[in-house]
């Protein structure tokens, strides 16, 4: 079969290396490492990451969410509890995070179980949000069906009038999950398509590293 197009795209990766001996035995510490670099670097939306979950009957969807937060219990994401993702999450607790940062070459990947923030802490992370982005989370009944453009504007508008200049509650549908790892995946681009992949798995208790062939 020919191709559509002549996918001939092919990058050497030259930019950096993952060296053993520079290995921490926890991997939240790499992990922060590697976030607060691509942070400080010209790299896009370093905090978008695709997002896998799964139907119980293993029927997978991805989508990129925003990390809002990184403490060495999880990785923290908001959202719609009634969505796609939230349907599926309360189906099947598990799922899987992907970060890319082309301009690094770097990639990592995440998985583990997820449970919901507290709600304190997804009061604190609301409140913080712009006027009329917590409208719009009242008004988006994410993922559902909707008839127009249109339709969606008169809601946001209509819901603006109505609460004025009054305070805005956190919907309950509304709120943030924590990813605990179980699993993180480092990867570096190197040349010749030797990348380095390093591997940290949490069993009995405690963390094992291993390097991964690419
Ligand atoms: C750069 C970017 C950031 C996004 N951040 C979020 C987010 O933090 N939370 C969210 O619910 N959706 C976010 N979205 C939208 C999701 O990708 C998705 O369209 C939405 O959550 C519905 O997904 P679902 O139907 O699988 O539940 C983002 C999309 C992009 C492209």
């Amino acid at each position: 079969m020919r191709p559509v197009l002549p996918l001939k795209n092919r990058k050497e990766y030259k930019t950096g290396a993952l060296d053993d001996d520079k290995l921490p035995w926890i991997p939240s510490v790499l992990f922060e490492q590697w976030l607060s670099h691509a942070l400080h670097s010209k790299v896009e939306e370093p905090l978008a990451m695709h997002l896998a979950t799964s139907t119980l009957k293993g029927k997978p969807s991805t989508r990129i969410v925003l990390l809002r937060g990184f403490t060495g219990k999880g990785l923290a994401f908001y959202t719609n509890y009634e969505s796609r993702k939230g349907k599926e999450i309360a189906e099947n607790p598990y799922a899987s995070v992907t970060f890319f940062w082309p301009a690094l070459e770097r990639q990592i990947r995440v998985e583990g179980k997820i449970l919901k923030t507290t709600p304190e802490d997804t009061d604190r992370y609301f409140d913080s949000r712009p006027r009329d982005s917590r409208i719009a989370a009242l008004i988006s009944k994410q993922s559902n069906k909707i008839p127009s453009r249109t339709y969606l504007e008169k809601l946001f508008q209509d819901k603006k009038e109505e609460l004025s200049k009054r305070e805005i509650k956190r919907p309950d549908y509304w709120g943030g999950y924590l990813l605990i790892p179980d699993l993180y995946e480092f990867w570096q681009g190197r040349p010749h398509r030797l990348n380095d992949r390093v591997q940290y798995i949490f069993e009995n208790g405690k963390w094992h590293k291993a390097r991964l062939a690419p």
